[in-house]
């Protein structure tokens, strides 16, 4: 027999309260989380997408949990996304690093996709930083280009906000004219002039996966304004948003969009081209959360 919705809210499929990932989850994991941290508040978040997990070694001081032994966290079924929650300093700023993110595409609800990224706003970060591999789109990108987002297409058809809003996280209704926040694009590009790298910059098209399009979806994600796809990212920025921290994202270009170089998409592909912009990630990164030391 079905459980009345109105006396258990976790049976009520559109509560996003007691449900698997819902606020309280959110709340007990990130409990469970604050003590192993020493109790220290990140300043910023950074989930590093496939092939791009090298900057957890940068970390100092480093405490290391796996995404395994937090409460209700979901775990990755994908090669390449480890699952560990990396906290320590990067260029002298306390940070929380998310390694190994979890998809759609595996079968995860978007409350899922979302849960960490939840937990790491609710521990106290106010930046976080998305990485992600994609596919280019845009005739002048090549294999492995690094792109700042300034905004994205959500064409995954769902949105983690759907169902009773949660009020302790946010807005019913947020806007979304800054999901990528323009000063912290403008950190970003200083600290690529900095390095001596070249930035491209676009706009992500964020795809329910697990196939990769069709060179037609891509002259159609061409014509409607995208400069690169991936299969991740747009859900957690949303719910980052909803919740009021500002988003920096940067996707490695890791292999050309269906259709542009005429060569078949892997998946071994995108990792290698990650590897291979592993070095200019990291040095971007790094100098990008330095420039959030306290200046004495
Ligand atoms: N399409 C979708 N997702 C991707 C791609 C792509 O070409 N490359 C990396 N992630």
């Amino acid at each position: 027999m079905m459980a009345d919705p109105k006396s258990d809210p976790s049976s009520d499929p559109k509560s996003n309260h007691e449900g698997r990932c819902g606020v309280a989850a959110v709340m007990r994991a990130a409990d469970f989380v604050r003590p192993r941290l020493g109790d220290v508040v990140p300043r910023v978040g950074i989930v590093l997408g496939s092939g791009l997990g090298a900057l957890a070694d940068e970390v100092e001081a480093p405490k290391v949990l796996s995404t395994v032994d937090i409460p209700d966290a979901p775990r990755s079924t994908v090669a390449g996304h480890e699952g560990r929650l990396v906290f320590g300093r990067l260029a002298g700023v306390h940070v929380a690093m998310l390694q190994g993110r979890v998809h759609l595409y595996e079968g995860y609800t978007p409350s899922e996709v979302v849960f960490l990224i939840r937990v790491l706003v609710r521990l106290g970060i106010e930046n976080l930083v998305v990485t992600n591999a994609a596919g280019g789109i845009d005739p002048s990108f090549s294999v492995p280009d690094l792109m700042l987002i300034r905004d994205h297409l959500n064409l995954t058809g769902l949105n983690p906000l759907v169902g009773s809003n949660v009020p302790e996280f946010g807005l019913r209704f947020p806007d979304m004219t800054q999901a990528y926040d323009s000063s912290l694009a403008e950190r970003m590009r200083a600290a690529a002039r900095a390095q001596g790298l070249s930035l491209r910059e676009g706009v992500y098209a964020g795809v329910l996966g697990p196939s990769y399009e069709t060179p037609a979806e891509i002259r159609m994600l061409r014509v409607i304004g995208a400069h690169a796809v991936g299969m991740s990212t747009v859900h957690e920025v949303i719910a980052a948003r909803h919740m009021g921290a500002r988003v920096l994202g940067l996707s490695c270009i890791s292999n050309l969009a269906a259709g542009i170089s005429g060569e078949p998409l892997t998946h071994e592909e995108v990792t290698r081209a990650g590897a291979r912009a592993q070095a200019d990630l990291t040095a971007l990164v790094k100098v990008f959360v330095g420039s959030f030391q306290e200046r004495h």
